[in-house]
């Protein structure tokens, strides 16, 4: 019996037709006399009415999840019974046939349920956790979104251009997935960390605008944000700048929003790292609260409060955040709080009640009042308020205060749910220093053209850490959803780049000699962008984990519960890699 409609199809105007429907038995529901059966697929849920002769016999049989097809016809449900969350919620069929076309085992949890079962059932049993309607609506808006982008970029001129996933290591900060070559025993490819370099060899060919929803694998620490093997929307343009390219994303942001029916106001703000640094300790600040910190050393310089004072000594800085907390936190509740920043490097938390009667805690008495009433101005604080301090190096009071904003604001209810503030953050650092490596990285990746022309800057120059780059990234409420830069193309420039990076001419004509080659035979100026899409759906359908977005995720520790991979491999494979498994060591 072949099927005629979908089950979310028939509406009261298809009132007498005979149909055939195809799906599975979500629920049956025995009257006695009478069975009911909401049949489902992927379209929507039919209610099917079994109520006589040997029709009704047979549907005894029928289980959970079972696959059918049923002839029947189409009828008004009658009066009372309609059910308006259905869009077929109208009419029912009432069977004349059906035929079980596969038999299902009691599967390990219910499809319907308001109980989400375990990750770890979900995962082992991902082709039922599929069948669930919230995973349906995220994998119909992922289709969806990336149907409009495709559609998007098209109609304005970029290419798909796919790129190797057998291929050279791609330097985007995190370890290699490598494949071992048979041809060339004990030599390997890398799984690319993304597109980067192809996609600037696409720019040289001259292409000029390419993108792709690009595969991208990063065998990196694992959070709910990140997965080893994500999905990028990967662009790149040439003969741009970035107002060109954060103008032709907003717009492409803004179609992908409108799709899920989110209407998001362009252009986005723009703020400068250095200022999101200062103000949210982050460079992916969220800034639907207002928790703003605020730098106290200059009017801290000469206090008396020896941890503050040992801090500035040392070249720190004391910065503060207020927050209203209405009743005071008990002091389990600061202990709490203390624990929590202990975790971002802080030492300790120094806090002030701000009361009808003026400052209450254990440090206020080494505090002048003139000191008491800069600080009360600085956040503009009234009673019910609280200040916290970090007093330490700029990084660990950023780590610090940055995190205990978020947390506060979270302890708090403070974080508006259903806004949506996007913001560019721009002027990044061209470098940091990797301390623990004594050398300097790129903030972004190596191939980020810096502000300036630095080709003739001396490779030790004092100036390195206030170097900016022409990089860009793109945040969502304290998400970075995506990042991108204008590139280098000289190739005098970016041997200066590896130059300063300490990477060698050997191991970057080894490494990157493509590249550096490419660079002299035409390379127009380019830049680009590329966003995560797991993130963008993630935030889309206000999911906990990329993984509710991802047909066939991984697991928090990298492996597929599903199909068991990775596994070991056949002995003869190992034979013709020339690889041997050091057995003794776990
Ligand atoms: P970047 O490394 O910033 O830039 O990556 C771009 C975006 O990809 C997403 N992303 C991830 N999503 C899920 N799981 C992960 N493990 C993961 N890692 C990154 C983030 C991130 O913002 N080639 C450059 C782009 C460019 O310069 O054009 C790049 O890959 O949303
Ligand atoms: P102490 O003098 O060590 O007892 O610290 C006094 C108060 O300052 C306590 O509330 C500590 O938690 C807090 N504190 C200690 N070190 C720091 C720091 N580096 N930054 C902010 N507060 C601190």
């Amino acid at each position: 019996m072949k099927r005629t409609h979908n089950c979310g199809q028939l509406r009261s105007s298809d009132i007498s037709k005979k149909v055939i429907l195809c799906g599975w038995v979500n629920t049956r529901r025995d009257h006695g006399g009478i069975i009911f059966i909401d049949l489902r697929d992927r379209y929507g849920i039919t209610q099917i009415v079994f109520d006589s002769g040997k029709v009704l016999d047979d549907a005894k049989n029928l289980k959970h999840e079972y696959v059918i097809s049923v002839e029947g016809t189409v009828r008004q449900r009658p009066e009372g019974t309609a059910n308006s969350n259905l869009p077929t919620g109208e009419i029912e069929v009432v069977a004349e046939k059906f035929e079980i076309l596969n038999t299902s085992k009691t599967p390990p949890f219910e499809i319907d349920s308001a109980i989400i079962p375990s990750e770890e059932v979900r995962l082992k049993y991902r082709y039922i956790d599929l069948r669930r309607p919230q995973m349906k609506k995220n994998i119909l808006l992922r289709h969806n979104i990336i149907f409009a982008v495709r559609n998007f970029l098209s109609k304005n001129d970029f290419l798909d251009v796919e790129t190797p996933q057998l291929t050279k290591s791609t330097p985007e900060g995190a370890r290699d997935f490598l494949v071992p070559s048979r041809y060339e025993p004990g030599k390997f490819f890398a799984l690319p960390q993304s597109p980067q370099l192809f996609k600037q060899l696409l720019m040289v060919s001259g292409f000029d605008r390419y993108f792709q929803i690009a595969k991208c694998f990063r065998d990196e620490d694992l959070r709910s944000d990140r997965q080893p093997e994500f999905t990028q929307i990967d662009m790149e343009m040439s003969f741009i700048d970035e107002n060109d390219i954060i103008s032709v994303t907003e717009k492409l942001i803004s179609e992908i929003f409108r799709v899920a029916g989110v209407e998001v106001k362009i252009p986005f703000e723009r703020m400068s790292y250095d200022t999101a640094m200062l103000k949210y300790g982050s460079d992916r600040p969220d800034t639907r609260f207002a928790v703003e910190i605020s730098d106290l050393s200059e009017m801290l310089k000469n206090t008396g409060f020896k941890v503050f004072a040992q801090a500035l000594k040392n070249g720190g800085v004391v910065r503060g955040i207020c927050a209203p907390c209405g009743d005071k936190f008990s002091r389990q509740q600061i202990d709490n709080l203390t624990d929590f920043v202990k975790k971002f490097g802080a030492r300790g938390l120094a806090w002030m009640n701000i009361t009808e009667k003026g400052f209450e805690s254990n440090i206020v008495k080494f505090f002048a009042q003139a000191e008491l009433e800069n600080i009360k101005k600085t956040f503009n604080s009234k009673p019910g308020d609280i200040v916290f301090f970090a007093a330490d190096k700029e990084k660990t009071v950023c780590d610090v205060l940055g995190a205990l904003r978020v947390h506060l604001a979270e302890l708090l209810g403070i974080i508006p749910k259903d806004k949506f503030n996007f913001l560019w953050v721009v002027d990044f650092p061209l470098f940091a220093y990797n301390s623990e490596e004594k050398k300097w990285d790129a903030v972004h990746h190596p191939f980020t053209s810096p502000k300036e022309d630095i080709s003739r800057l001396p490779t030790s120059d004092f100036r390195l850490p206030t170097l900016k780059s022409r990089a860009y990234d793109i945040v969502l409420n304290g998400v970075e959803l995506g990042g991108g830069s204008i590139r280098i193309h000289k190739k005098a420039v970016q041997e200066k780049i590896f130059d300063i990076l300490n990477i060698t001419k050997e191991d970057a004509d080894m490494k990157f000699g493509f590249l550096l080659s490419a660079l002299e035979y035409g390379a127009p100026p380019h830049g680009g962008i590329a966003l995560g899409l797991d993130r963008i759906l993630a935030m889309l359908t206000k999911s906990e984990s990329i993984r509710d977005v991802i047909a066939f995720p991984k697991t928090q520790s990298g492996s597929c519960l599903l199909t068991n991979a990775p596994s070991e491999v056949a002995e003869k494979q190992l034979k013709e890699l020339k690889i041997k498994i050091d057995t003794t060591k776990k």
